[in-house]
């Protein structure tokens, strides 16, 4: 008997600014924000099983991950077989680097690989607007990780426009100990908001698009990107995490042009003046004993990175 293994892998994203609408009737918010694919990827590895599965290793502690159906890499091979008709299951090996949790969509990157990597097992032929639609009902943050690059979502976050860029820019990421649930950080946003306001303003708060964030890069200046990013969900996952606030002023007090949370963090990521910076900004925070890690931006998305047989 023949086993097809096929490898592929999909980056995670920073949010250079994220606006946030009110809440929706369908438990989402509305959101206006500015995706940038880096480099720092899941490695997915699928091959023909009778039935699904999904196994972790990697760089981190993936204790917190759920190994069951509700893991969203079972869900896209599911998703996949649905579509072509395929009859038997998927055992999905995942090699995780993104922080768990951590507002750098890792579980959408597992998401994106594991459409890709099926899509190919199985020979499903399905087009990249048909894996884009099966992402979509899989999370806000899975289309993103398939096209990768900068792209504009809005509605909530999956409907993607490509945005022009130029340049590579270096970061810097500083995974939090612990993690935050996203639905918890948006909640505490709509607290704090509905507290400030009457009920009949409740349900009318529009995402705010920032054009300064998008010119930045278009222009690849990463200055202006600087003064520019902004995220409405930072506030609130300082509040339910506040030792970020120290972490945030550290790197921007060891040279960082400007720190952010990503999506609903904790993980922050800091913006760089280039290369060498970046460098002695990771070293200035491995002084400190804080892991730190550089990555680039933007990336490719999700793809196939090998195919083999064995007999
Ligand atoms: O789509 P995903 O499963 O990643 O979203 C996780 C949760 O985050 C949602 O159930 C919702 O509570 C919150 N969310 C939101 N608005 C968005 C995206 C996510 O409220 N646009």
């Amino acid at each position: 008997m023949t086993d097809r293994v096929v490898r592929a892998k999909a980056p995670a994203k920073i949010n250079v600014f994220l606006g946030v609408g009110s809440l929706r009737s369908d438990g989402y918010h509305d959101l206006s924000t500015g995706f940038l694919a880096v480099s720092l990827f899941e490695h997915v590895e699928v091959r023909a099983a009778d039935d699904f599965s999904v196994t972790l290793d990697g760089s981190i502690d993936t204790s917190s991950v759920p190994l069951g159906e509700s893991n969203l890499a079972i869900r896209a091979a599911r998703a996949v077989a649905e579509a072509c008709g395929a009859t038997g299951g998927a055992r999905i090996r995942i090699e995780k680097h993104v922080p768990i949790a951590g507002g750098m969509g890792g579980g959408s990157a597992d998401a994106a690989a594991t459409l890709v990597a099926c899509n190919e097992l199985w020979n499903a032929g399905l087009s990249r607007d048909e894996l884009l639609a099966l992402a979509a009902d899989l999370g806000a943050d899975v289309p993103f990780s398939l096209t990768g690059g900068v792209a504009m979502g809005t509605g909530r976050g999956d409907q993607l426009s490509p945005a022009l860029h130029r340049g590579k820019m270096h970061w810097v990421l500083v995974p939090a100990d612990g993690e935050l649930s996203t639905p918890v950080v948006f909640h505490e946003l709509d607290k704090h908001r509905w507290s400030q306001q009457g009920e009949l303003e409740r349900n009318v708060t529009q995402p705010i698009v920032s054009v300064g964030a998008m010119q930045a890069l278009r222009l690849g200046d990463v200055r202006m990107l600087a003064e520019t990013m902004h995220n409405d969900l930072q506030a609130p996952a300082l509040k339910l995490m506040p030792r970020l606030v120290g972490t945030l002023e550290l790197g921007e007090r060891m040279g960082a042009l400007a720190g952010i949370v990503s999506g609903s963090g904790p993980t922050c990521a800091f913006l760089c003046e280039d290369e060498e910076s970046a460098v002695q900004l990771v070293q200035d925070f491995c002084d400190q004993s804080i892991r730190a890690v550089h990555v680039t931006g933007p990336v490719a998305g999700a793809k196939i990175t090998g195919a083999k047989v064995r007999s």
